[in-house]
């Protein structure tokens, strides 16, 4: 019988991976035997390209980065904010690893970050797929090729996750996947590499296996290779797990649409939102907008699991990991790894398990909210608004979209909220569709500036936009506002128009 507790990750045998283990053992190849080569023919008759079954995740990366000749001193572009296995391997190679930050709505590296980190010093592009997420993947890889850079995709989060009709994986020359105990296909500890090269083949077949794979004479080896080799018991294991898969992808997007169902709609943060049609989600995570909340993320976690459900942090970002010395800066990562609080993803995790978890969570943060945030559809709306307005008439000159405007257009909008604090309205914000555009306004009470109510409203503006699948916000600020400009920049936007008393300013999703 299950207790009531919930753990965060919980493995499930779906088919013969019981059956296998023991044929494995009876056969008495328990190192190699016919398992690794089933396992790896099963996986190319999925991925298509060439199989190694590996110790792994970590050696999976490891012996990627070695197959592509990473060598001391190289710099490689890596994600600022991911679980830290790739930036570690490319250390313990003496090669650099250049950090990168990602993006605050997907939680993955886009184009426009790697841009930003690359120079022509740079070898090749590591990408980690967080949490089976990803953005913009067909144009990384497309601008990787014009640029003669390699691309390696960790995939350990994203077993059969998809976009634009491909797997993740088969965008770059080397995938790699982890089989440990909390992933989507396991066998206890074990690891996957896809060679998408067939020139690399050869070297990767010595690597992994000491150089001795073919040698003339016994332990004649032909390069300075390493044991990353998975045993003949966790193939079993693994080929077990792979044939359900399937029945295992089903469960996932059932579990992620579960808790889409109950976390999707909330005001106070959003779930990681990917670009790409076939994302599979193998954890679910919640990005809570901290300004809302008298409590902290990591006191959320605590209190859940007095209720007896384990939740796990987001990942640390690179600039807060001490032995890292990285002194820069990045924005979105420090948020997501401050704010995230990522829900139980075990495979035996019931329906039932998940409402309780989100039903317990949903109740701790609406009993710790500073302030509601109010729709047009509420009675009190149109009075607190007036207030609002005529506040900030009276006090500024650079929000005048009312003026020209009946209180009652908000009824129209795509999206409308106000920051209702104690009985005052403190700030408010709508989306608007005109045309191709979908415009942005954020006003804040005078008496309530710098406060973080407006970054907490466009935060909540974006994150209904995402939802909304709205793919471009634009919004005008008076140029003699900069601190509004450079909150708006510090969001992602960009002026695209100035006249000499406006920018119009737009952000791309
Ligand atoms: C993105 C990512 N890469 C690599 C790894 C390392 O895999 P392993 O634990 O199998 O070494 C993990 C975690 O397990 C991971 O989440």
């Amino acid at each position: 019988m299950k207790s009531n507790s919930i753990s965060w990750a919980n493995i499930k045998y779906f088919g013969n991976e019981l059956e296998y283990a023991k044929e494995a053992l009876d056969s008495r190849w328990i190192s190699g035997g016919d398992f690794v080569s089933k396992f790896e023919k099963e996986v190319e008759s999925v991925y298509r390209g060439k199989a190694f079954a590996v110790s792994n995740g970590t050696a999976a990366l490891q012996l990627a980065l070695q197959a592509l000749s990473v060598t001391p001193g190289d710099r490689v572009i890596v994600p600022s904010f991911c679980f830290q296995a790739a930036g570690n391997v490319l250390l313990q190679l003496g090669a650099v690893p250049v950090y990168c930050d990602v993006e605050l709505s997907s939680w993955n590296q886009s184009l426009g970050n790697i841009q930003k980190v690359y120079d022509k010093s740079i070898k090749g592009v590591l990408l980690v797929h967080n949490y089976g997420g990803c953005h913009d993947i067909e144009k990384i890889s497309k601008w990787c090729k014009e640029k003669s850079l390699w691309l390696l995709e960790d995939c350990a989060e994203a077993w059969f996750s998809m976009c634009s009709g491909k797997l993740l994986g088969q965008f770059s020359d080397i995938a790699t996947f982890s089989m440990h105990a909390a992933k989507t296909i396991t066998c206890g500890e074990g690891g996957l590499l896809i060679s998408y090269r067939e020139d690399l083949n050869e070297r990767i077949t010595q690597l992994r296996s000491h150089g001795l794979v073919g040698a003339p004479r016994p332990y004649m080896n032909q390069l300075a290779g390493n044991n990353y080799r998975l045993s003949n018991i966790h193939s079993a294991i693994a080929l077990g797990q792979l044939e359900k898969r399937t029945d295992i992808l089903e469960y996932q997007i059932a579990r992620q649409k579960k808790y889409t169902s109950m976390l999707g709609e909330l005001k106070f943060g959003q779930l990681q939102h990917c670009i790409g049609d076939g994302i599979q989600l193998w954890a679910i995570g919640f990005q809570l907008f901290p300004h809302m909340l008298t409590i902290s993320r990591d006191d959320i976690m605590d209190l859940m699991q007095v209720s007896g459900i384990a939740t796990r942090p987001g990942f640390y970002s690179t600039d807060k990991l001490n032995y890292l010395n990285d002194e820069s800066s990045y924005k979105n990562s420090k948020c997501l790894s401050d704010d995230i609080i990522v829900f139980p993803c075990g495979s035996d995790l019931t329906m039932t398990e998940i409402e309780r978890t989100c039903q317990i969570f949903i109740e701790i943060v609406k009993n710790n909210t500073k302030y509601s945030v109010m729709e047009p559809s509420s009675s009190e709306y149109m009075s607190l608004l007036g207030e609002l307005v005529e506040n900030v008439r009276s006090t500024d000159e650079s929000f005048r979209y009312f003026d020209s405007r009946e209180l009652s257009i908000v009824a129209d909008h795509d999206a409308n909220f106000l920051f209702n604090l104690h009985g005052k309205a403190v700030a408010y914000g709508h989306l608007e569709s005109e045309g191709a555009d979908t415009w942005l306004g954020v006003c804040v009470h005078s008496g309530y500036r710098n406060q973080s109510f407006g970054s907490t409203m466009l935060k909540l503006l974006l994150a209904t936009a995402v939802r909304q699948n709205i793919s471009v916000v634009s919004l005008t600020v008076d140029i003699n506002n900069p601190s509004a400009i450079r909150l708006y920049e510090s969001f992602g936007f960009v002026v695209i128009k100035e006249d000499d008393t406006f920018y119009k300013m737009q952000k791309v999703f």
